[in-house]
């Protein structure tokens, strides 16, 4: 009996099973998107951590290190967490770690899972397609903000839950996603932008990340968490 579920955000993630299921990563703005555009453009990992001061050590060991705290970019790193701000060159057969508020620690936190999907609408038609082949329950994990529930992965999630076939049990939460994004699939970028999140990074010049972050499928690449670090399937 296949199962479909979302948890809000990581911090309610104590309250889900997740062992053994396939667990499905969403932080559209930024994390996930910014995770598939460095596997994308040919990193050859990314290794999400959860302190500034563990990501900042990698930078002895060769990393790329990235880190954001408020949606901005933090001091003595290579990188924030902007996926349209990366030079794509430098990061190519690189090793990159990086830090956010919520979606590594999102990530971190899924450990123990059958496989740990990354997801965001950039590669959402590749983690539909993944799911609909897996026999095992599925949870969605949204990254969520600061212990509260956001408007653009509750949205993903709903766009991927309404790619699902062949599941005999779906949670009432997830309904409501599916929901959501039934009623804004055609206007996910006006969507988003009502977010707390998207105005927040708007107030930091980032409004190209949500465009950016917004697009479907212009990556069908699915990273996926061995370990410690995050790959290409
Ligand atoms: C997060 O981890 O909460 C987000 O990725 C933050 C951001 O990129 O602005």
């Amino acid at each position: 009996m296949k199962s479909i579920d979302v948890c809000l955000t990581h911090d309610q993630l104590n309250n889900y099973n997740h062992i053994g299921k396939v667990v499905v990563i969403i932080d559209v703005l930024r994390a996930t998107s910014t995770i598939n555009t460095i596997l994308y453009h040919g990193a050859k990992l990314v290794k999400p951590v959860k302190t500034l001061e563990e990501c900042k050590k990698l930078k002895d060991e060769n990393y790329i290190i990235m880190a954001e705290r408020m949606g901005k970019k933090v001091e003595g790193f290579d990188y924030g967490n902007s996926p349209t701000k990366i030079n794509r060159n430098q990061i190519k057969g690189c090793k990159v770690a990086i830090a956010t508020s919520n979606g590594t620690k999102a990530i971190i936190k899924t450990k123990g899972s059958k496989i740990s999907l990354i997801a965001s609408f950039l590669n959402i038609s590749k983690v539909i397609n993944f799911i609909n082949k897996e026999s095992e329950d599925t949870l969605l994990v949204c990254s969520g903000w600061q212990g509260s529930a956001n408007l653009e992965d509750t949205l993903c999630a709903g766009g991927i839950i309404s790619g699902l076939n062949d599941y005999n049990k779906i949670s009432d939460i997830a309904l409501i996603a599916k929901k959501l994004y039934k009623s804004s699939k055609n206007n996910i970028l006006e969507e988003m932008m009502k977010s707390s999140h998207a105005k927040r990074l708007s107030r930091y010049d980032n409004i190209l990340d949500i465009e950016f972050c917004s697009k479907l499928n212009t990556q069908p690449i699915i990273p996926i968490l061995k370990d410690d670090f995050l790959t290409l399937m």
